[in-house]
């Protein structure tokens, strides 16, 4: 499933066309490669007023192996740019946030990355300091809009004492995993951390469920997360046993064959867990389904089992491994998979977008719990992401919902299955009850 457009603007004729012609010119995006240096090129961080994480940044892009340059240095072109808005008091200090971007934009190589990290806005009683920390999400999301050729913008909001979390999301967003991950705000929290990982397998001896393995960003996430280290349980219903066991062999784990929403399923996994693998550390909730109708044609039967699959099963299978005595190891993390669709909503798909909705509010809801657990749980919203389903859309369709987007092309499977290996890792206990979209910036629901 190759985009067409994107290889024929990146050809030679096709990029003197493009740019005679004003048309979009789509980039080959920079994606995760086992063994690759985390930035292909060197990285200057600065700040905006007194900010408390510069040293932090340099050190942990030092120890990457990143050449830190210092802002006002030369030309040379750069990998990514850092921001450390910890300090900013009120709009004049913003100021120092154009003063280093604006020069650095313009050094910016192709699939760079800007990454600026800020306190919460409601964290302070100061209206000019929430101001100002609020400010940093246009600014931010704007850059976003304003970069082509793959590069990124993205904000981590860092509270007082979570400081030790941010190694995991400033890693992910720097890297390739994050390709087609933009204009994104994450806020961490203080957790248990455990001891540096493995950067090249973070998930090895860990046990992980995927549900709806058997094709699509599902066989995606069980082969990135096996790749990471993991061993998969791969679950699909029994009328996908073969492509299922396909999967599962290929990834080296097992197949589990199971319909999620059937009422023994929750007491299924959870014996199957405890008594093949004596646990789980990862819980990917990917199996969905869509019953598009418009409201005023749909039957009770497409609304119910949508909610079914999509809500209710993530629901009785998470509450089912809480309730359970000792099968969910320490430090375990919960995956859920909404959809951009339940953030702006879409037209023919007011089920499925309550349910995806439903997702971002579940994780919210749950985050206290599972940290007071030493867990964490969030979820990830996939845009437009190039599958045997959306290439059965018609032509005209396919291009528009598929180039409305910072990144003007459609993400892949393996773009969702990053961002969720990246939130399964131990390191990333800090993230928790956020939804991370992986949409490139699309314009719905932005
Ligand atoms: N493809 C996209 O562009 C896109 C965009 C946003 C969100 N998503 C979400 O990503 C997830 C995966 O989507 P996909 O495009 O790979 O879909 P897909 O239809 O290709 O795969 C879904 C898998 O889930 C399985 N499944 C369905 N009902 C099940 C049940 N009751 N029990 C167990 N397994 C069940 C199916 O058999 C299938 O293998 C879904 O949650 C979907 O809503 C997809």
């Amino acid at each position: 499933m190759s985009d067409w457009y994107r290889d024929f603007a990146n050809s030679g004729v096709g990029t003197t066309v493009t740019k005679q012609l004003g048309l979009p010119r789509p980039a080959v995006l920079r994606r995760h490669i086992p063994g690759d240096p985390l930035l292909p090129g060197p990285a200057v961080v600065g700040s905006a007023g007194e900010g408390r994480l510069r040293g932090e940044l340099t050190s942990l892009l030092t120890e990457a192996g990143v050449t830190v340059l210092s802002p006002a240095a030369d030309t040379e072109k750069l990998s990514a740019v850092l921001l450390d808005a910890t300090g900013v008091t009120g709009p004049a200090d913003l100021a120092g946030a154009h003063d280093l971007l604006a020069p650095a934009l313009k050094r910016l190589r192709p699939n760079g990355r800007v990454l600026v990290l800020g306190d919460p806005p409601s964290e302070t009683a100061s209206p000019a300091q929430s101001a100002a920390r609020q400010a940093l999400d246009g600014l931010v999301r704007s850059i976003g809009k304003e970069l082509r050729a793959g590069a990124t913008a993205n904000l981590v909001y860092v509270p007082l004492g979570a400081e030790a979390s941010i190694a995991s999301p400033v890693r992910f967003f720097l890297s390739g995993r994050s390709a087609y991950v933009d204009g994104q705000v994450v806020t961490v929290s203080a957790a248990q951390l455990p001891p540096a990982e493995d950067v090249a397998r973070p998930l090895a001896g860990k046990v992980a469920v995927v549900t709806g393995a058997a094709r699509g960003i599902g066989a995606a996430i069980a082969r990135t997360i096996a790749r990471d280290g993991a061993h998969v349980v791969a679950v699909d219903v029994p009328a996908a046993g073969q492509a299922l066991a396909d999967v599962a062999n290929e990834v080296g784990g097992t197949a589990l064959q199971l319909d999620i929403t059937a009422p023994d399923a929750a007491r299924r996994l959870v014996e199957h867990l405890r008594e093949r693998h004596g646990g789980v550390d990862v819980v990917v909730h990917n199996a969905g389904i869509t019953r598009d109708k418009l409201l005023v044609n749909m039957d009770t039967a497409r609304w119910n089992s949508v909610m079914a699959v999509n809500l209710q099963a993530q629901l009785d299978i998470t509450q089912a491994l809480l309730d359970a005595d000792g099968v969910l190891r320490d430090g375990f993390r919960v995956v859920c998979v909404s959809s951009t669709s339940g953030i702006a909503g879409n037209r023919g798909q007011t089920n499925y977008a309550a349910s995806k909705a439903g997702i971002i509010g579940m994780v919210r809801a749950w985050a206290p719990e599972f940290a007071s657990r030493g867990g964490a749980i969030n979820a990830v919203a996939p845009g437009f992401i190039v599958t045997e389903m959306t290439a059965k859309m018609p032509f005209g369709t396919r291009e528009v919902g598929s180039r409305i987007n910072s990144m003007q092309q459609g993400g892949l499977p393996v773009d969702v299955a990053e961002t969720i290996a990246w939130l399964s890792q131990p390191g990333s206990g800090g993230v928790n009850g956020q939804t991370v979209r992986v949409c490139g910036q699309s314009m719905l629901g932005a």
